[in-house]
Order: C-alpha cells, then structure tokens, then sequence
C-alpha cells in the first residue's frame, strides 16, 4: 500500500471518529439537559443538523448500547431474579431502556398492555404488573410475528410463573407490513382498552404501530417505540406527530432512543389508518 493510500485511510477513520464522538457529546449533553424527560422532537432535529454539518455523519444521534448482561444491569430485584444472565440490548431492550420503563411502570401503574415484539419486554411487562397486583387486575397482551419464537416465548413465561398476567398471541405480519390481529380478540384477552402500548417490533417496520394500536387504546393511553433514534423509526416518530389523535411527547435519551406520547383520540388515529 503506497503512503498515499495509507493517509487517506488514516484521515478517512480519523473523521469517522471525529463524527462518532462529536454525536456522542450532543447525545450526551441532551441527556445531561433533560435528564429522563422525554426531549422534544425538534431539540432532536437540531442535534443532528450540527452533527451533519459539523461532520461527515448522516445518521441520527443513535448511539448503540454494548449487550449487557442482566446480572450486570444493576436492575431492580424482581427482575434480576426474573432475566437472570438474560443478554440485553442486542435485539431486546437494553439495560437503562428496562431500567426506564421499569421506573416508570412504578409511577404510572398501567394495568393493562399491549406490546408488539416480545422478549425482554414480556418479561419486564408481567413483572411490573405482578408488583402491582394480582393477574385479576392486570395483564399484558403480546403480539408476536414467529410463531416458533411466540412458542419458547410462551415457555419462558410459563417457567417463571408468570403466565397469568400474560397472553401472546400469534401476529404474523401482513402484505402491509403491520400486524395481523383482531383488536376484539385483544381487547377480550386485556378485559378493556391499553394504558400502555409498547412497540418494539416487528422486524421490518413499525409505520402502522401506534396508529393500529389506537383500535385497544383509550383516550390517556401512552405509547411507547424502542430504537426511535434510528433513522426509519425517527421517520415514524415524525409521522406521528402530525397523526390525527396522537401526541407525540419526544424522545427520551436512553439506549437507542425511547419515544413517548399518548393517544388522544383513538377512532381518529385507526381511521386515519384506513385512509391509508
Ligand atoms: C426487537 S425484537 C423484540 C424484542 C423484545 N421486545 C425484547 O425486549 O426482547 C423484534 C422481533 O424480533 C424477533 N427476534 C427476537 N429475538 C431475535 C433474535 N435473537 N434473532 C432474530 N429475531 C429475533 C422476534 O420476532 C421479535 O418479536
């Protein structure tokens, strides 16, 4: 390899790590700023024009957590018992996201949710409810695309006793790219509408989510989508901004992003679905 070509690799991974650190500090001083609030999608927006016009960065300020194990997740007791050596973060939730929600599970004490993607979060889900009450009063749905995965999903809940609070129910995913499932069946397995909807699949895009939510949701319900700093889901969290029958709170700055909103209005939101 000739000098010359040894500089330009050498320059183009300096930049790289100029780009890398300099969004880490924007991320970093947000999250320094707004502390566990959820950060307005503009403030956001702003963040990352400096980042591209500061450096050669496209993506957003996404930052991706390194896989933790849940024993070294320093996670409250019940669920350290419950996710064990669990890794989290690679495809699951990470460890400050679970943290999170968990916190604030506590404050908000939902009864019942309906979550797309199941995994860690089903288990975080049954174990907020189980703190809460007995599955008399709470119950978490789960919408799950793979059925194989739906079954060892079921079996791991089952292990830790934890089947009471929770149903997942087999969800393939539709031409439209969204859930397949009846929101009656939903609704009868919750006994009454959603206080949290939590999305964190499927796997090829979460467009239609929130707004299909609506259709097992109430006015006051909040929402939730994991990953949302990633450019697709920033996109989706845009969308929904300007939904009708949604509010969009912003996102809060942990793992890769959590954005949080409420529903306000939910036969506007599923009929804007349908004039899709
Ligand atoms: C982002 S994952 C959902 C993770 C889940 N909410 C959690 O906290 O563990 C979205 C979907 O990916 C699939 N999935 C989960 N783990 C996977 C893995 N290790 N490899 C491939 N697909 C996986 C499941 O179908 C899941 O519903």
């Amino acid at each position: 390899m000739s000098v010359g070509d040894r500089v330009r690799i050498e320059a183009r991974r300096a930049a790289w790590a100029w780009g890398e650190a300099f969004a880490a500090t924007q991320f970093a001083l947000l999250r320094f700023t707004h502390r566990d609030a959820p950060i307005p999608l503009p403030v956001w927006q702003r963040a990352a024009r400096r980042v591209r016009a500061t450096t050669n960065r496209r993506e957003l300020l996404v930052r991706s957590p390194s896989p933790t194990s849940a024993q070294q997740a320093r996670l409250p007791a019940p669920l350290a018992a419950a996710l064990g050596s669990t890794t989290l973060g690679h495809w699951s939730l990470d460890a400050e996201t679970v943290r999170w929600l968990w916190r604030a599970g506590l404050r908000d004490a939902p009864r019942r949710i309906v979550e797309c993607g199941g995994g860690v979060s089903t288990v975080l889900g049954a174990c907020l409810l189980r703190e809460q009450g007995d599955a008399t009063s709470g119950h978490l749905v789960t919408l799950e695309q793979d059925a194989a995965y739906a079954a060892a999903l079921r079996e791991r809940i089952a292990a830790l006793a934890l089947t009471p609070w929770v149903t997942v129910l087999d969800a393939p995913i539709a031409s439209d790219g969204n859930y397949r499932f009846d929101p009656a069946v939903v609704l009868d397995q919750l006994t009454g509408t959603a206080d949290w909807l939590l999305v964190d699949g499927p796997r090829e895009s979460r467009d239609l989510t929130v707004p299909s939510l609506a259709a097992v949701a109430r006015t006051g319900t909040r929402w939730f989508l994991d990953d949302a700093l990633d450019a697709p889901y920033f996109a989706n969290v845009e969308q929904w901004a300007e939904w009708p029958g949604l509010q969009t709170d912003g996102i809060v700055a942990v793992g890769k992003g959590l954005a949080t909103g409420m529903v306000t209005n939910p036969s506007a939101a599923t009929a804007a679905v349908l004039g899709r």
